[in-house]
């Protein structure tokens, strides 16, 4: 049998810890499967003394995760600790630099320094595997890496944050407002302390631009993600997306168009029917749409110990049946200098159709205003409703407006104009409608 896989790693928390369990209580199954055994050699966390419910006795233990990124006492250096800057990319850099492998579950690492660390690897002729920075548990990364081979994608769009699935889902189910499901999500630990970093988006977008680097070959660009979260989305929001037939999601977005790749996370309802209006609660999702495949859809567990450490033991794993000369392929699908740079297209350019949420005057003339701008900017409505607009309404109305596809920057227009008028009573509320099967 080959020599064993000496496996560093650093970070024991919620994710290092399970690994190091499953690496444990699997150890007889991975042998059977990758030909050799897979020890933890390794390991680093800040505190030395806490139990972290495995023994990890038999491990050397580093305080500094560089020193054991760089020592000749592993193979694999495995990166649970977190963050785009510090400890976590100090070690990833040098494992990579000393030849060692890595594997990550690291999406702001990734969307921020991947295209340097793959460069790296690549130089090194070593492996950087990272399938649960997205969507946790789910095998996206190899199924867009290796398993998709000569398809060109359209669009891949997804599900990418637990926190705001669970948020909205519960929304509607049971008519609460954003704040109670919000402290429900960090009373039951499926929201941070401060949430900032999972409500307004920007994990999602950490995640989207690893997932369009791959899907278009480009760079990864995520600080030209256009971002909106789930904090301004209403009752009365969930509640007029069901009457008509959609459900509310914040999707993260990339879809190449004429004018360059859109890469957008936003609020977003979808048809109640779709496959992806089916997921619900901490559950993720992503959907890939290529010209041979069609579209693909897959789903399952997008966070927690044992989920992301099945992905993090997967990808050792991997390394453990590569051999020289057999590796798998390059880290982002193309090697690194083959990543072209990243031609984003304007979000005033975004086509679709676009649900307008109003609240104005009660009085002669509104509605006929509200239909002129639309008019006026080339938008067709769908539909147009008005009715009373809760315990105010003998004084105001809410004006709810489905338009055909359109463009973004018609909406604004129109929507700006209707500000200007001063029928309004409230802020507008503007939601993007996805196509989805
Ligand atoms: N949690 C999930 O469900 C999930 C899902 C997908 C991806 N991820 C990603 O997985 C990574 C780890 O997440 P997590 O939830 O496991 O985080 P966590 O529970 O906060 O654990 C972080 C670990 O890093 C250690 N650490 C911090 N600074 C260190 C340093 N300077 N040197 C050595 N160790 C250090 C901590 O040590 P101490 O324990 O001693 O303080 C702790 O063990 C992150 O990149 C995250 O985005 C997490």
């Amino acid at each position: 049998m080959a020599e064993a896989l000496r496996v560093g790693i650093a970070g024991l928390g919620t994710v290092g810890a399970s690994v190091a369990r499953v690496l444990r209580d699997k150890a007889a199954e991975l042998t059977r499967q990758c030909g050799r055994e897979v020890v933890v050699s390794a390991v680093s966390a800040r505190d030395r003394k806490r139990d972290r419910g495995v023994d990890l006795g038999a491990a050397k233990w580093f305080d500094d995760p560089v020193a054991m990124a760089q020592t000749a006492e592993i193979d694999v250096f495995v990166e649970l600790i977190g963050g785009d800057e510090g400890p976590s990319h100090a070690s990833v850099k040098a494992a990579l630099e000393a030849g060692r492998h890595v594997v990550t579950a690291n999406k702001a690492l990734l969307a921020k320094h991947g295209v340097a660390l793959a460069e790296t690897a690549e130089k090194k002729g070593v492996l950087l595997n990272y399938e649960a920075a997205v969507a946790g548990g789910i095998p996206v990364i190899k199924t867009m890496r290796e398993a998709m081979a000569g398809n060109s994608v359209t669009r891949v769009f997804g599900i990418l944050n637990g926190t705001c699935n669970y948020i909205l889902t519960r929304m509607e189910a049971e008519g609460l407002s954003f704040d109670a499901c919000l402290k429900d999500a960090q009373r039951l630990g499926y929201a941070e302390a401060d949430p900032t970093f999972d409500i307004e988006g920007h994990d999602t977008a950490h995640k989207l631009s690893i997932l369009t680097s791959l899907a278009f070959g480009t760079r990864i660009a995520a600080n030209d993600i256009y971002m909106e979260g789930i904090s301004n989305i209403s009752q009365a929001d969930i509640r007029a997306a069901g009457d008509l037939g959609y459900r509310i999601k914040l999707l993260g977005v990339a879809q190449r168009t004429e004018s360059g790749i859109e890469q957008r996370v936003h609020p977003t309802m979808v048809p109640t029917a779709s496959v992806i209006a089916q997921v619900h609660g901490v559950t993720n999702a992503v959907a890939i749409e290529t010209d041979i495949l069609g579209e693909l859809l897959l789903s399952g567990p997008g966070a927690g110990g044992n989920a992301t450490a099945s992905a993090v033991v997967g990808d050792i794993a991997d390394i453990a049946k590569s051999r020289p000369g057999f590796q798998h392929g390059p880290v982002f699908g193309l090697p690194a200098k083959e990543l072209r740079p990243y031609k984003k297209a304007q979000m005033r350019s975004h086509a679709g159709g676009y649900f307008i949420r109003l609240t104005v005057h009660d009085r002669i003339g509104v509605f006929a205003a509200i239909a002129k701008r639309m008019a006026d900017n080339d938008i067709s409505l769908e539909s147009i409703v008005q009715h009373a607009a809760g315990p105010d309404s003998a004084l105001q109305k809410t004006v709810i407006l489905v338009t055909h596809e359109t463009t973004e920057a018609a909406v604004r227009k129109a929507v700006d104009g209707i500000t200007k008028d001063d029928h309004l009573t409230d802020k507008p509320q503007v939601i993007r409608i996805e196509r989805a099967e």
